[in-house]
């Protein structure tokens, strides 16, 4: 459930009509919700009640200081995978302890930065990278905690894009070869083994192939036992789906349920942390991209409605051909009805936000495009020399501006033009 609604006909954030924030921070413009945020955020930890767990949100969903400093307050952990994202947790006041480090390609300055500040743990991705923070570790005269990324093969069902705990993925260590890069763990100085790691993929909406996950990674774990390795705790990733289109994915209630269930088998699971990822299931329904209809632009075989916002605002339509809603803001006008592709400014035939969507609109009419709170804003470019979006949080009946537009000038800086010719140009 979000707060997103009707309310007389016009749609609300919370208490606050969405044409309001248009008028005040101008379109194409994220909105996201702090009670929403709030709500999912908590879904999770009330999910796991009494079971020891960190819910590390991912900060690669939705990046801004508000939502991290705003799920730092409600007592998350954060899912990292750049030092980028590392200072903006830093930046948000959110705990390095309570940090986890994913990622298939961790540079040394990045583990060096992510060991000075004492992060909970490096989820490693293979053996090369193991003894890369081990060296790192030994230099700074430290010990750095870690968790085996595993590749369990499963098929989470999920766009090919997003799905990556299969045996073609890139991500983790097969989980064939893990109990051996354990052992090898085991003997480094500078490496302390902590926990065990997986995500399989994203927008999963089914049980099914988490609990597959996790029995694969029960029965690496009894192995490892039986060699006197122990870990403090579990990572099952993130992946939980969201409804974009209908979709019913199961909420954390039945997803914690069903792991607590399958784990509660397993001797000494009460003492194991659990820990999660999620990114999409807490930031997705709690934000939509506001943009404004510019032209319609009826045609012989379709008719397009051309918006203010484009592929570079939000790229997931074009790039895994994602269906998000998209409503009018204001519904209390009579409008005629046709079927729209929504499309923006960029050149090229990709740029569009959706395809085929029933809409009853006149230009200057303000849409809301919805579940755009995860990998929304941060997927954003500057293409077309287009500037990002501001980004709002609504909070009851206020708005807070928590980033503002940027400016032309800004696209820019740091660029140089040549050096003036140093006339010799007979
Ligand atoms: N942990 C790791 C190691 C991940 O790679 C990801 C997402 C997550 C956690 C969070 O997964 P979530 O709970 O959000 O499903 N840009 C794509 C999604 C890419 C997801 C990449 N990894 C999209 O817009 O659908």
């Amino acid at each position: 459930m979000d707060h997103f609604e009707y309310r007389n006909g016009v749609l609300h954030g919370e208490d606050v009509d969405l044409g309001q924030v248009a008028e005040a921070y101008g379109t194409p413009c994220y909105v996201y919700s702090r009670a929403t945020l709030t709500r999912h955020f908590r879904a999770y930890t009330e999910a796991l009640g009494g079971h020891p767990h960190l819910i590390c949100y991912a900060i690669k969903a939705n990046s801004n200081l508000a939502v991290l400093d705003l799920l730092a307050r409600l007592g998350a952990g954060f899912d990292i995978v750049s030092v980028g994202e590392l200072e903006r947790v830093l930046a948000a006041g959110g705990d390095p302890a309570r940090v986890v480090f994913s990622g298939v390609a961790k540079q040394e300055n990045e583990m060096a930065r992510a060991l000075e500040v004492g992060i909970k743990c490096f989820n490693v991705e293979s053996r090369a990278e193991l003894d890369r923070l081990n060296a790192v570790a030994r230099g700074l005269g430290r010990v750095a905690p870690v968790s085996l990324r595993v590749n369990p093969d499963v098929d989470a069902g999920t766009h090919p894009y997003i799905s990556t705990g299969l045996k073609d993925n890139k991500f983790g260590i097969p989980v064939d070869e893990a109990f051996e890069v354990y052992q090898h763990a085991a003997c480094l100085e500078h490496v302390q083994v902590a926990g065990l790691d997986c995500h399989i993929g994203s927008q999963l909406t089914e049980v099914a192939p988490f609990l597959d996950a996790l029995d694969r990674l029960l029965t690496l774990l009894e192995r490892l036992r039986e060699v006197g390795i122990e870990v403090d705790h579990l990572d099952l990733g993130g992946g939980l789906g969201v409804p974009y289109q209908g979709e019913n994915p199961p909420q954390p209630f039945d997803y914690a349920s069903a792991l607590l269930e399958r784990l509660s088998r397993w001797p000494g699971s009460e003492r194991l942390t659990l820990l999660f990822e999620p990114g999409r299931s807490i930031a997705a329904n709690a934000g939509v991209m506001l943009t404004r209809v510019e032209f319609l632009k009826p045609g012989e075989t379709r008719n397009f409605a051309i918006v203010d916002a484009a592929m570079n605002d939000l790229i997931r339509p074009s790039l895994y051909q994602a269906w998000q809603a998209i409503l009018p803001v204001d519904t209390r006008q009579a409008r005629d009805t046709r079927t729209y592709d929504v499309v923006g400014p960029v050149c090229e035939t990709g740029d569009f936000l959706g395809k085929d969507r029933q809409l009853a609109i006149a230009p200057g009419d303000l849409l809301a495009v919805r579940s755009a709170g995860a990998y929304g804003f941060v997927m954003a470019s500057n293409y077309n020399s287009r500037p990002r979006p501001p980004e709002v949080m609504v909070d009851g009946e206020q708005m807070h501006l928590v980033r503002r537009r940027e400016r032309l000038e800004e696209l820019w800086a740091g660029e140089a033009t040549l050096p003036a010719e140093g006339g010799d140009a007979s």
